[in-house]
This record gives C-alpha cells, sequence and structure tokens, in this order.
C-alpha cells in the first residue's frame, strides 16, 4: 500500500527520498511524488501517475528540486484514480502546507464540502487533499501550526499516518499517526520518517515507533513527540537488526526467488529458539499454563496466505489439543459477532503485522474478553503491539508481495506453539513429541533440499505456463495446502485458479474439468492417501493433467496417475505441509516468469493492506 519517507538535516533531501521511496515500491503503488521546502523557503512538489523511473525522469526536467527538508509519497490508490493530481504529496490552496498521508480520511466528505463552502478549491478527489485544506484553514485562522495540527486530528476521522511540511518553518517537519504505521529514525546527519523500517535502513537502524494519537516534531538537530493532549512525551528507541543486504536482492532475478530460497534458514531461526534439550520453551507464556489448561477453543484469524496457515494450524492444533479449532478470515471474523470469552485464545498471523481486517479483529477479541496471541514478522508493528503476546517469526523482511518464507515460518511456529500448549495440557506424550521435535530438527535441512534441484519446476512450469485455469486438489491438510498453492499461483501468473477439497470436486466443480485442464494433486498426506487417489483417477478419467506432489512415502500410490510427480522428503505428518508448500511456490514462480509477468509486484497488489 502507500509508502511514507521524509527527511530533514544537512543533506539534499529529493535522493534520500527517491532512494527511500525505492525501498517501498515493493508495498505496491500507482503514483508517485516528493515536496521540498527550498532554501529560500519556497515550497515545491514534484508528483506523477506512474512508476518512479516517471518521477525521476519529471524531475530531471524541471530546475533541480533543492532543499535539505522534504517528503515523499508512493500511492496505491483508494479515492480517485491513480492520475497525477491525485498522487501525493498535497499541498492546501495557498500553497503553505504540504501532506503525504496513509490510511484513509472516513469523514472526507463532510470536511471537504464544508471547506468549499467556505470558497475553498480542492484539485483532487482524495481524501489526504482534505488534511492539508483543513490545517491550512485553522493555521490561517489560529495563527500557529501546531495548534492547526492538532484542530486537524481532532476533527478527522479513520486513520493516518502523515508527513507535513509548512514552508512558514523550513527546518521542521511534522508526522502524525493513527492506525497506520510511522516510524521516526535518527540518523547522523538527520532525522527521518518512514513508513515502513525498509525505507530507512541505508541511512539509520535506530528507530521509535509512533503510536496512535502521537504528533512529532522533527529538525536536522533533534525530535519532539508529543501525546494527543500535547504533552510532550520521552519514548524508547529501538535497533533494528535487519542489515540492508536482507532487503536487497542479492543477485536473484526476484525477491520473491531469494525469498523461496531463505526458507530452510529462516525456519531454522523461527525454531532454533524455541526448541531446548528436546522441548519446546515459549518464553512469552512462560507463567501461563493455568490459562492455557483452561482454554475451550481457539480461533486463529488472518488474511490471504496467513488464513491459509490459519487453515494448517486448524487440522494441526485440534489434533494436538482435541479442542475445537477454527480458522476465520479477519474481514468476516470483525463483522461476525464472534462468541469469545475468556476461555477462548485468539491467534492473529500477519507478516507485516499492519493488516487493517485482521488489526479490527484482534481489537474485537480483546473488546470480547479474548486474549490475543499474535504470530507476526515485522518487529514492532501494530499488531504485534496491541496483542497480549506476540510471538515473531524472525523471517527477516519479506519485499516480494507474494509471501514465501513468512507462510513456512508462520506455519513452523503455529505448530510448535500446538506442542507447547499440547504439553502445558498433557494432551501429548514424550514420545509423540519426541517424534516432531526430531523432525522440526531436519526440517531446515529438508527445506534446503528440496530447493537445491529446480529442474523439475522449471520444466514443468514451461509445459503449463499456458493453461488458462488451474484447480488445487487435495485432503485434510493437503486442502489447507493447496489454497496457499492456488493463491501463489494466481496472484504473481494472473492465471485464474482454485482449490478445492479433493472429495468435494464431484459436488460440481468436476464439470469444468476438461481433456488438458491441470490438476495439481496434493497428495503428501498419507492418512487418507487412497481416498486421494481415487479423486485423481475421476479427473484424470475427464482428461485432466495432473501434476502430482507426493512424499517418498506416497508416490506409490499416485505416480500411475501423474503427468508430472514431485518427490518429497518425508517428515513428520504435521511438518508435511512446510515442505509441501515448496513445489507450489517455485511453480507459480516459474509460470510467472514463463508470462513475462511482474514478480515481485504484481499488479493490483500491495504486500501491506492496511484498507478495508
Ligand atoms: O501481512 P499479512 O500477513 O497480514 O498479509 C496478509 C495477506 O494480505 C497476504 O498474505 C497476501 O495474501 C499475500 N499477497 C499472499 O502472498
Amino acid at each position: 500500500m502507500c509508502g511514507i519517507i521524509g527527511y530533514v538535516g544537512k543533506s539534499e533531501a529529493v535522493p534520500i527520498l527517491l532512494d527511500g521511496l525505492e525501498r517501498l515500491e515493493y508495498r505496491g503503488y500507482d503514483s508517485a511524488g516528493v515536496a521540498v521546502v527550498s532554501p529560500e523557503s519556497e515550497l515545491r512538489v514534484v508528483k506523477t501517475k506512474g512508476r518512479l523511473s516517471v518521477l525521476r525522469e519529471h524531475l530531471e526536467q524541471q530546475d533541480p528540486l533543492r532543499g535539505t527538508i522534504g517528503i515523499g509519497h508512493t500511492r496505491w490508490a483508494t479515492h480517485g484514480e491513480p492520475n497525477d493530481t491525485n498522487a501525493h504529496p498535497h499541498i492546501g490552496q495557498d500553497g503553505k502546507i504540504a501532506v503525504v498521508h496513509n490510511g484513509i480520511i472516513e469523514n472526507y466528505l463532510e470536511i471537504r464540502e464544508l471547506l468549499e463552502r467556505k470558497g475553498i478549491i480542492f484539485q483532487s478527489e482524495t481524501d489526504t487533499e482534505v488534511i492539508a485544506q483543513l490545517m491550512e484553514y485553522y493555521y490561517r485562522k489560529l495563527g500557529n501550526l501546531m495548534d492547526a495540527v492538532y484542530a486537524v486530528l481532532g476533527r478527522i476521522e479513520g486513520a493516518y499516518a502523515m508527513g507535513i511540511l509548512c514552508k512558514d518553518f523550513p527546518g521542521q517537519m511534522i508526522a502524525a499517526r493513527k492506525d497506520a504505521p510511522l516510524l521516526i529514525g535518527y540518523g547522523e546527519d538527520g532525522n527521518y520518517i518512514a513508513s515502513d523500517v525498509t525505507a530507512l535502513l541505508r541511512y539509520t537502524r535506530t528507530v521509535t515507533y509512533m503510536e496512535d494519537g502521537e504528533v512529532a516534531v522533527l529538525t536536522a538537530d533533534g525530535v519532539q513527540i508529543f501525546d494527543q493532549d500535547r504533552t510532550a512525551i520521552d519514548k524508547p528507541r529501538h535497533t533494528i537488526e535487519w542489515d540492508v543486504s536482507a532487503a536487497e536482492k542479492g543477485g536473484y532475478a526476484h525477491f520473491m526467488l531469494k525469498e523461496i530460497m531463505e526458507q530452510g534458514e529462516a525456519v531454522r531461526k523461527t525454531i532454533s529458539p524455541r526448541v531446548h534439550d528436546g522441548r519446546v520453551v515459549i518464553e512469552e507464556l512462560a507463567g501461563m499454563e493455568p490459562y492455557l489448561q483452561g482454554l475451550r477453543k481457539i480461533c486463529i484469524v488472518a488474511c490471504g496466505s496467513a488464513y491459509h496457515v490459519g487453515m494448517i494450524g486448524k487440522y494441526a492444533l485440534e489434533r494436538l489439543l482435541r479442542i475445537p479449532v477454527d480458522a476465520y478470515l479477519a474481514s468476516e471474523f470483525r463483522y461476525s459477532e464472534p462468541l469469545l470469552g475468556d476461555d477462548t485464545l485468539v491467534i492473529v498471523i500477519s507478516q507485516s503485522g499492519e493488516t487493517l481486517d485482521s488489526m479490527a479483529a484482534l481489537r474485537e477479541a480483546k473488546k470480547r474478553g479474548s486474549k490475543v496471541l499474535s504470530i507476526v514478522n515485522v518487529v514492532g508493528s501494530s499488531i504485534a503491539r496491541e496483542s497480549d503476546i506476540t510471538l515473531y517469526t524472525w523471517a527477516g523482511p519479506e519485499i516480494a508481495v507474494a509471501t514465501t518464507k513468512a507462510y513456512t515460518t508462520q506455519m513452523a511456529l503455529l505448530i510448535l506453539l500446538g506442542v507447547y500448549c499440547a504439553e502445558c495440557n498433557g494432551k501429548i506424550d514424550a514420545e509423540e513429541r519426541k517424534a516432531i521435535l526430531d523432525e522440526f530438527d531436519k526440517l531446515p535441512e529438508k527445506i534446503d533440499g528440496v530447493l537445491s534441484d529446480l529442474k523439475i519446476y522449471q520444466e514443468a512450469a514451461a509445459r503449463y505456463f499456458n493453461q488458462d485455469s488451474v484447480f488445487f486438489i487435495g485432503r485434510n491438510l493437503d486442502y489447507a495446502l493447496g489454497l496457499e498453492g492456488s493463491l501463489k499461483l494466481k496472484e504473481i501468473s494472473y492465471i485464474h485458479s482454485e482449490s478445492y477439497a479433493a472429495g468435494e470436486l464431484k459436488h460440481g466443480t468436476i464439470s469444468l474439468i476438461e481433456p488438458g485442464t491441470l490438476v495439481i494433486a496434493l497428495a503428501t498426506y498419507t492418512p487418507l492417501i487412497e481416498k486421494t487417489r481415487s479423486n485423481i483417477v475421476e479427473v484424470r478419467a475427464r482428461g485432466a493433467d495432473v501434476i502430482a506432489v507426493a512424499t517418498e512415502e506416497t508416490a506409490p500410490y499416485v505416480k500411475d496417475q501423474a503427468d508430472e510427480l514431485m518427490i518429497l522428503p518425508k517428515t513428520h505428518p504435521l511438518l508435511q505441509s512446510v515442505l509441501g508448500v515448496l513445489p507450489l511456490q517455485l511453480f507459480a514462480y516459474y509460470v510467472a516468469l514463463n508470462r513475462g509477468c511482474d514478480i515481485d509486484k504484481p499488479r493490483n497488489l500491495a504486500k501491506s493492506v492496511t484498507v478495508e
């Protein structure tokens, strides 16, 4: 979604802004812009529809935008189509105040009409311009910029992270946040704001996360932060452990491929701090045994791929804990008046920790008296901070829009959590615990093994990249896995794809199978392999081409029914999907490559979805 960067310091601002925006490109955007206050105290804005390369061309065609203070933005259109006028920054009618904004101002129409009645003429269709115009209006009226900022914050409703410049204060940048991420970076050469830490890694690793209602005033020499009552506050500074290379391609053609290949190491980082002497140790849950023993239900809530991890969790945790576990789409859960209470644990899963629907579901769960445990990748993100308990996946920055290493690490962590809770509740014996943990130990190596030979996926993709439609089928954990395989394929290759529980196909969807239709059959779940085989036979009988993903153990059951057979090492059944997703990620990647798609930044998508 939209990205924000801001800088005030001793260097020229525009190169820093462009570099920061480039690092935010992965979030998805359709227009971009920058504003600086020049040494002559002029506010200058350049913005355009399209990629950053277009913005760079526009900048080159003008008098250089000089100034050591500036704000930049990549916009993912919500209110108003992607065009030059709707791009950020937006300025007020007097040309004094410039604003970049992430989020949505819900009451913008009402404020716009009010300002229009006062003779203010709007240029764009955006909700953001309302902020700039209203701030100038209050600034004119109250004669004090901070009074105007607080007046605006008191008047607008919705979500925002914003950066503000005013030409009357050429050395000062203001930032404000509510329900959208924003952090402050402290550099040697100046200070920064950004919506995402990756924009700052080149300049500083020392950051402060802004909280809802806070306002910050940044100058070249320092930063002051105020709470919503305008009282100055001290906030902790954090050191970001990721280094710059973690957010670079490192020789790979795409971030997605790099992140696929990093999965062995990422899963190792997720598991190893949490397994000691043959036991799962989750420090964040220390002392919570009585609470865990009293649990009657678990709700896993998430969006997209994280929801698919929740589906795996439903099967795995129910088996381990023998209590009802359900997976919910966060966008539905939040409005479903969920039946919760203090004996229900709500697990929110999110890579970014900023997904608005998941955040809203979290708040709903807390309001209804349940504890929320989140599984999050981005340290210090909003979901991480608002949860009662946060478990980090430690997968490192994930840049490609299509999630890969976040998915596998979330799954590994969720199953570890299941083992931990099962032990607390006396639901797992030492032998089973050992069987699972032994396989956890070997998992990173097995992942690396699968990823060491990509030929079969490249060849399968070369053969099938022209399909119009692809179906995934599987049973139990394989059904949950198919959901992810299907999403991966459609989001980056734009091929229509659907995923079904294998036994469900004959209740309607099988009518879509015709000669040459590609069916990807997930056949890694040993207990139901004979049933899955029958379903493969059914689609083969209707002429489907079948790619089967099996294990060393299940391959003999399906090999005579497969046009392509991808064989995975065997692991514990609960962990098999961690390996099972690898062929699906790679197949999707190579299909998209063959189709010439923009793999890391698929059309219409954003990395972190901060709108409803
Ligand atoms: O950051 P989150 O994990 O909360 O994001 C959830 C989904 O938006 C995300 O998994 C999305 O489905 C990905 N594009 C899938 O690759």
